[in-house]
């Protein structure tokens, strides 16, 4: 059975006092995972190793990294490599958001390239698709996202590539309040399950989480896992609000 993900992406925001009181907020005895669930948090890097302590031995909860850098070490004034990471008990980190690839210019080369370090580091990497929204007007998103997987996938044995989350977050959703329809987003994520299943067969597409990101919050959470291809979501401004993150937590199938 596929693990069911509900993946906070914090992105730029909050100070260190306003980070450790979200989580200890979140932290609550109330929540509960079953060993089929997850929950990981995509913190700023300068709070990665305090929020680990706060989920130290919290079971099926963890911290991510939200990039890091597709050179194994070096003059690289000012990144973070996945060695660095793991040196710090980082386990999971997302790549390829849309985010990055457009103020930073993460081609789908560069990141074949960081995919490559993250599991080289044994770093279960979050790797992000979708369209913007011209393409979903032209109505060619399958192709566009296929492309995405094709060229920083596609090159991985059937083996790493199940180790492996894909996040699918039409970059018109994001942070935007405009959620895809769970019907869109079911349609889409069957999609990429036959794009894996014609490259790498149906076992390895049947084993991979997909999580849907792009305006979840409590209220269409449950909605949209509960579709079959939808394996929970990365989520922005709502994973900064206690209440909310709990709730999207509990909408995991
Ligand atoms: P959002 O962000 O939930 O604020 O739309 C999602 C993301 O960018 O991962």
């Amino acid at each position: 059975m596929r693990k069911q993900i509900a993946a906070a992406n914090w992105k730029m925001n909050l100070t260190i006092n306003k980070a450790e009181a979200l989580l200890n907020d979140i932290l609550t005895p109330q929540i509960k995972l079953n060993a089929n669930q997850l929950a990981v948090f995509a913190v700023p890097f300068p709070y990665l190793q305090t929020a680990d302590k706060k989920l130290n031995g919290i079971e099926n909860f963890y911290v991510a990294a939200q990039n890091c850098y597709s050179k194994k070490s070096g003059a690289y004034t000012g990144e973070v490599s996945a060695e660095m990471l793991q040196s710090i008990n980082v386990k999971y980190v997302v790549l390829g958001h849309s985010e990055r690839r457009e103020y930073f210019d993460e081609s789908n080369q560069m990141l074949a390239e960081k995919l490559n370090v993250a599991l080289e580091y044994n770093l279960t990497p979050i790797f992000c698709c979708g369209e913007p929204l011209s393409i979903r007007d032209a109505q060619t998103q399958n192709e566009f996202v296929a492309k995405q997987l094709e060229e920083s996938l596609f090159h991985f044995s059937k083996d790493d590539l199940q180790k492996i989350v894909i996040a699918y977050e039409p970059i018109w959703a994001i942070g935007t309040g405009k959620t895809a329809t769970s019907a869109q987003a079911q349609e889409m994520h069957a999609h990429l399950r036959k794009v894996l299943h014609d490259e790498f067969g149906k076992d390895v597409a049947d084993s991979i989480s997909i999580l849907y990101g792009g305006s979840v919050k409590a209220s269409n959470a449950n909605e949209i896992f509960s579709q079959p291809d939808v394996d929970g979501g990365l989520v922005g401004g709502a994973s900064l609000i206690a209440e909310e993150f709990i709730t999207i937590i509990k909408s995991l199938k």
